[in-house]
């Protein structure tokens, strides 16, 4: 028990150490290359969040469910790798937060996608989008307010959202 509070407190002390770093390096734009490994920070992940989010939408609006399945991937890995970067954000458990406000939404969304279910995609969208917003209340965010997309067509005209005949 004792050794496994040890090497939590150790395994948090290595996670949190780089990310000083790193932010450190935030107001030092000038400073020479080091090879400090760059970890990003929880704003800048949440970008890549909102992109994964929107383009899960416009994917499984159009029917896509290869593209939604694979968008749906890429955000469910971002949560992961999230979780497991970044412990705490203030006084919140980043693991804890997402398995509590997020994690079920995924799975429902990865369902509705398996079953190839429009209205059960809709639902869960709205679950996983509220999600969003719970945990950025949690983290004293409240102003951080996610919806789902509301232009018709897509944001990403670069991308060819339809499924492949
Ligand atoms: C585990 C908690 C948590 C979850 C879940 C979460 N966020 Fe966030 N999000 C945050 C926190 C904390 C910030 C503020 C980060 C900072 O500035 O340090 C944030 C910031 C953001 C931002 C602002 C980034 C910017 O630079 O404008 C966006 C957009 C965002 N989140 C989108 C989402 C979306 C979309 C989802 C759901 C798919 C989501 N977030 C789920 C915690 C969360």
């Amino acid at each position: 028990m004792k050794l496994r509070g040890y090497s939590v407190v150790l395994l948090m002390v290595c996670s949190l150490a780089p990310l000083a770093v790193a932010q450190s390096g935030h107001s030092n734009l000038n400073a020479s290359p080091t090879n400090e490994q760059y970890v990003p920070r929880l704003g800048d992940i949440m970008n890549a969040v909102q992109t994964r989010h929107i383009k899960l939408w416009f994917a499984g609006k159009a029917q896509n469910w290869d593209l939604a399945a694979y968008e749906l991937d890429e955000l469910r890995d971002t949560f992961d790798g999230v979780g497991k970067l970044i412990l705490k954000h203030g006084q919140l458990s980043i693991p804890q937060a997402i398995a509590a406000t997020v994690k079920q939404p995924l799975d429902a969304l990865a369902a509705a996608i398996k079953a190839k279910d429009s209205p059960g995609f809709v639902k869960a969208y709205a679950d996983l989008t509220a999600g969003c917003n719970a945990c950025h209340q949690s983290a004293g965010h409240p102003m951080i307010v996610m919806q789902v997309p509301t232009v018709s067509g897509t944001a990403f005209p670069d991308q060819d959202f339809s499924p492949k005949k």
